[in-house]
């Protein structure tokens, strides 16, 4: 990897990106405590993480055994290229192949989902390439009869990217599709306050729907706004991880769309973040993770929580091991 290329995937942290930093994570491999192939079992009986592989058909069997997932919570890699960094992790490939690579681990989940089961995706559209993958992925989800299409969400980032001639974009796609009738909990959420300003004349006075309204919450529906996106100086931010999901974002579909004590899962476990909050939410999670670091970092988050109570690092050291933090 050129210098130029890990320079521009550099963020605000102090860490930099644990996937791009070649030297780094030579350094951190040896403290990972998983290699290819293992899995970590939870002290306490409850969660797993895998080095595994999400299109591995006996990857899959060996960590949920005879076990079936009542919610599946999958963040891929987008094949869009995030901070010009194109990295093992992060890569962009052909749209055939990224399809392929799909189908493999949309197959597989098929495989561990209960008869009654939630599957949400994360994926992004590429708005300088035709806005792949996200059309070829939703008609390619059309092939598994099993799964019925639920809602098209979407987050809101606070940070975008984009030029001055363009609109700056913002989004982050979720699809939430069902199999057989899973269990669905109304969830809500603060009044965010870009929702302000519908306004109406109420006994001669102009109100808007805050001081119309009796509650101070209202149902999210299908455009999240009200999740701050994470940065290094939330408590929840895991220095080196490239593509964190807001631990919010995470906790809201568990709340909705599993019970307690459900089998929750996540082919691509990255920051840990859904077995954090699977933890917090009192279920069970079943990991897996291709990159041996990330895989530490998910379980060290987990334990770290378990500690002190803490959900992330903010900017802290994850690998206290092997540096010292730079000021
Ligand atoms: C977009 S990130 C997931 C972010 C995660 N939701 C979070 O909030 O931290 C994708 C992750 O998938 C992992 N990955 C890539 N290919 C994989 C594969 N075939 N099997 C399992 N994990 C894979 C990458 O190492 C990366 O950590």
């Amino acid at each position: 990897m050129s210098k130029k290329k890990s320079e521009s995937g550099k963020t605000s942290e102090k860490l930099t990106r644990l996937d791009i930093d070649e030297e780094l994570r030579k350094k951190i491999l040896p403290f990972c405590r998983l290699k290819k192939g293992e899995i970590w079992k939870d002290p306490k009986g409850k969660h797993k993480v895998g080095v595994l592989d999400a299109t591995s058909i006996s990857d899959t069997k060996k960590l949920f055994s005879k076990e079936n997932a009542q919610l599946v919570i999958n963040d891929p890699p987008y094949n869009v290229v995030v901070g010009n960094a194109n990295t093992q992790n992060l890569s962009k490939i052909d749209i055939d192949k990224y399809i392929e690579f799909s189908r493999k681990w949309v197959s597989n989940v098929l495989s561990v989902l209960d008869e009654d089961a939630s599957l949400y995706i994360w994926l992004g559209a590429d708005q300088n390439d035709g806005f792949q993958p996200l059309p070829e992925f939703m008609i390619m989800m059309r092939e598994f009869e099993d799964l019925k299409t639920r809602s098209f969400i979407t987050m809101r980032n606070q940070r975008g990217y984009g030029t001055q001639k363009n609109w700056m974009s913002v989004r982050q796609e979720l699809l939430f599709y069902i199999k057989g009738n899973p269990h669905f909990k109304v969830v809500y959420t603060e009044i965010p306050k870009i929702l302000g300003g519908y306004y109406k004349e109420v006994n001669g006075k102009v109100t808007d729907n805050f001081e119309r309204g009796k509650s101070g919450f209202i149902r999210p529906g299908n455009v999240w706004v009200d999740i701050q996106q994470v940065f290094y100086r939330m408590e929840e931010n895991v220095p080196g991880a490239y593509a964190q999901k807001p631990l919010k974002s995470i906790s809201r579909i568990i709340e909705a769309s599993s019970r307690k004590n459900d089998l929750v899962a996540d082919f691509f476990s990255h920051s840990g973040v859904t077995l954090l909050a699977s933890e917090m939410l009192g279920r069970k999670c079943y990991a897996m993770e291709i990159d041996p670091v990330f895989a530490e970092l998910s379980i060290r988050r987990l334990e770290r929580y378990r500690k002190t109570g803490k959900y992330g690092w903010q900017w802290n050291n994850p690998f206290p091991e092997v540096l010292r933090m730079k000021d």
